[in-house]
This record gives C-alpha cells, sequence and structure tokens, in this order.
C-alpha cells in the first residue's frame, strides 16, 4: 500500500485516476486541488467516506500547504496533474497558465526536494511523476513520423509552452538535485468527467441539445485519441515501472482528423436517437473561424512504453467514443452542475467572437 499526493485530482484526468485507483487498488489518496472551474468534487460522491481518500482544497503555488502535506501525509508519490489544461483559454487569459503549469510545478519541486532532503535516505523509492502533453513537441506535416521522446520541444500556445517549460523544469530538478522524476507525455483523452469546453463532450452535448458543432478552421487538424482509461493504466505502469529521470510518451495509436471524429459522434447518436428532432446529427456541423496559432497534427510514438514497460492502449476509439456518449446521456446531474454560469460565460465569449 503505497500513499499518493494527486494535485489536480478533481479534474478530468485526475478524477478518473482517483476513482480508478481506489477501486482496484489499497493505495491511499491524497487530493490538493484549487477547485478551478475545471475541478469538481461532486465526482467522489462515492467515495467520499472512504478513509483512503481526502481531499485537501487548496493552490499548488501555496509552498507552505504543500510543505504540511507532505510532512503529515509522507506520500510515496506526488501524481502531478493540476494544471490550467484548455488551449483556447491559454489564449485568452495566459496568465492563470504560467501561474499554474510553471510556478505552480516549481512550487511542487521545491518543496518535495525539501522533503525527501529531510528523509534522510529513507525516500530512494519517492516518484514525482509529472503529468504531461504531447502538445509540447508542437505540430506535425502529413507526412511526418510521429513524436518520440527525442522529438524537439517546439510549443505553439501559451497553454503548451507553459507545459514545455514544466516538462524542463522537472529534468533540471532531476539533473541538478536527482530529485526521483518521471515524466510522460500524453496525446487527446476523452472519457467521462471531461469538462464540456473540449471537443467530444462540448459536441456531444451540443447534438442532444440541437446545438450547432463548432469546427475550428477546415476541421482537417488531427489528434490522437486515447481513452482515458487507457491513460491512467499507462500512468499507473510508469509510477510501478518506470526508470527514474526518464520520459515516456503515451498514445492511442489513433489519429483522427476533427471533422471525422465529430461525425463518428454523430452516427453514434442518430443510432441511439433515430427519432430525435436533430437527427441526422452532422446537419448541426457549422465551420468557424480557426484557433490561432492552430497545431495541424499531432501524433505519438508510444514504443519506447510499449517495449520497456509492456502497456499499449486497450480500448478502441469506436467502443470508446460509445462509452464516452453513453456517460454524458446517463449523467445529466452532472452535466448540469458544470455548466454554470462561468461555463456559459466562456461559451458565449469564445464562440462568438468566431
Ligand atoms: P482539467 O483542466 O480537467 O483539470 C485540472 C485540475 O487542476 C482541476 O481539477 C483544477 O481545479 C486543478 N487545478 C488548476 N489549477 C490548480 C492549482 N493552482 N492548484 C491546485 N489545483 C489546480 O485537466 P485534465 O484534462 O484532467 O488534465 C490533467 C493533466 O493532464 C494536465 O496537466 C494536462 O496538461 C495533462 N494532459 C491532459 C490531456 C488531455 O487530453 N486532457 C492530455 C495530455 C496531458
Ligand atoms: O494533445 C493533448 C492535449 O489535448 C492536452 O494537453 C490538452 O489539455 C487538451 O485540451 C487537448 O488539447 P487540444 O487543443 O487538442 O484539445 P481540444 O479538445 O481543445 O481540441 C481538439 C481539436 O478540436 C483541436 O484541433 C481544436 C478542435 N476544436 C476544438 C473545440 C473546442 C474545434 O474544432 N471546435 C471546438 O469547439
Amino acid at each position: 500500500m503505497k500513499t499518493l499526493l494527486v494535485t489536480g485530482g478533481a479534474g478530468f484526468i485526475g478524477s478518473n485516476y482517483i476513482l480508478h485507483k481506489r477501486a482496484t487498488s489499497p493505495d491511499r489518496i491524497i487530493n490538493l486541488d484549487k477547485l478551478t472551474y475545471a475541478g469538481n468534487p461532486e465526482n467522489f460522491t462515492d467515495i467520499v467516506n472512504d478513509p483512503l481518500y481526502s481531499f485537501i482544497h487548496g493552490d499548488i503555488c501555496d509552498g507552505e500547504l504543500v510543505a504540511n502535506l507532505l510532512n503529515e501525509y509522507k506520500p510515496d508519490a506526488i501524481v502531478h496533474f493540476a494544471a490550467e489544461s484548455h488551449v483556447d483559454r491559454s489564449i485568452v487569459n495566459p496568465g492563470d497558465f504560467i501561474r499554474t503549469n510553471i510556478v505552480g510545478t516549481f512550487t511542487l519541486l521545491n518543496e518535495a526536494r525539501k522533503y525527501l532532503d529531510g528523509a534522510q535516505g529513507s525516500g530512494s523509492d519517492f516518484r514525482f511523476h509529472h503529468v504531461s502533453t504531447d502538445e509540447v513537441y508542437g505540430s506535425l506535416e502529413p507526412d511526418d513520423p510521429p513524436f518520440s521522446e527525442t522529438t524537439p520541444y517546439s510549443p505553439n500556445s501559451p497553454y503548451s509552452a507553459s507545459k514545455a517549460s514544466s516538462d524542463h523544469l522537472v529534468r533540471s530538478y532531476h539533473e541538478t538535485y536527482h530529485l526521483p522524476t518521471v515524466i510522460t507525455n500524453c496525446s487527446n483523452n476523452y472519457g467521462p468527467y471531461q469538462f464540456p469546453e473540449k471537443l467530444i463532450p462540448l459536441m456531444i452535448l451540443n447534438a442532444l441539445a440541437g446545438k450547432p458543432l463548432p469546427i475550428y478552421g477546415d476541421g482537417q487538424n488531427v489528434r490522437d485519441w486515447l481513452y482515458v482509461i487507457d491513460h491512467v493504466e499507462a500512468l499507473e505502469t510508469v509510477l510501478e515501472k518506470g526508470q527514474v529521470g526518464e520520459t515516456y510518451n503515451i498514445g492511442g495509436l489513433c489519429e483522427k482528423n476533427n471533422i471525422d471524429v465529430v461525425t463518428s459522434i454523430c452516427k453514434v447518436l442518430d443510432s441511439l436517437f433515430p427519432d430525435s428532432p436533430h437527427a441526422p446529427h452532422d446537419s448541426l456541423i457549422t465551420f468557424v473561424k480557426d484557433r490561432p496559432g492552430h497545431d495541424r497534427r499531432y501524433a505519438i510514438d508510444p514504443s519506447k512504453i510499449k517495449a520497456e514497460l509492456g502497456w499499449q492502449p486497450r480500448v478502441s476509439f469506436e467502443d470508446g467514443i460509445e462509452k464516452t456518449i453513453h456517460w454524458y446521456t446517463e449523467n445529466s446531474t452532472w452535466v448540469s452542475s458544470v455548466t454554470s454560469g462561468a461555463y456559459r460565460e466562456w461559451i458565449t465569449t469564445n464562440y462568438n467572437e468566431r
């Protein structure tokens, strides 16, 4: 049994990670989350009385709080998800991304270093697991090989630049101070609990409501889609077996352009709701102004994690998208709770300006 200090655990991937961990392992979870618009403590209704789950409402930039948590709970690992994660928001308001993604990661690294220094040699099994993104590598041309762990960094948005910066800080803490780090860079996730500002949940909910499905630019941008539980299992594998100081790329081997993703969602909705007044749902597709600096293509080469640690994706896009659509149609209470005033304000600002 291990104790994990999870940051940003009330967000999309963190929630899936914690719920999966508590259902499948004896590990104790301390969830430190600021509860920004993207964090939802209601995701944990089923484990709120679980003695192996604790929620701490706080900011990763608060060094004193982080130090107190480390000294109180003595975790075996920090699994660091907390971030501002939406590219469009980083274009409108980059400051929050610099603060949380860069200063927040620095604060955690610094406190982890002090914590290990005080552990007098007993911290050799400790891990600082930094959860990062494929966006740090920039954008691929159609015929380029997928991103590998040695692809040079070339971030194009304030979001990806802030994540690239945090990756560099993590690397430097390993090289300079021997902090036992691992970094994972993952492709686009989808699945339950994803905030409906991101492509897949936004399109599902808009289509169900008969609202336009806004496709940026020509809809030919390519992403490499991974079902979130596959990502969670990859993270568990890396924490358990990954080599200190290494980076592992995680991807779905599933490149799709945006228009094909949205058309697939529409087809599933047509078959689930053939009598809907909005069917065929692809009639709702609307092309809108492109995202500034919009990366054309992402794709991950996951051969290192497969060869060295034995992980590979298990859920096909067809199965994953069906599970995801069912989850959003069956969890209307969750959807209502996250689509608050602040959410509506974002949708109005972002899409009315396009
Ligand atoms: P998310 O936006 O859904 O969740 C982020 C969480 O971090 C929220 O619960 C939020 O309240 C919390 N948070 C934000 N600022 C904080 C702060 N200062 N202190 C404490 N908590 C704070 O994000 P996500 O999609 O779950 O992504 C999680 C991580 O995975 C991020 O680091 C992201 O860069 C990375 N990632 C995401 C994807 C993806 O497709 N979503 C893919 C690869 C990597
Ligand atoms: O690649 C990993 C990254 O994937 C993560 O690091 C980010 O946190 C996560 O947000 C995601 O970034 P993207 O920018 O790729 O995801 P998003 O869902 O915002 O957009 C996916 C694609 O769909 C992208 O090409 C933009 C397009 N899009 C998005 C929205 C929200 C649209 O065409 N219309 C939309 O309304």
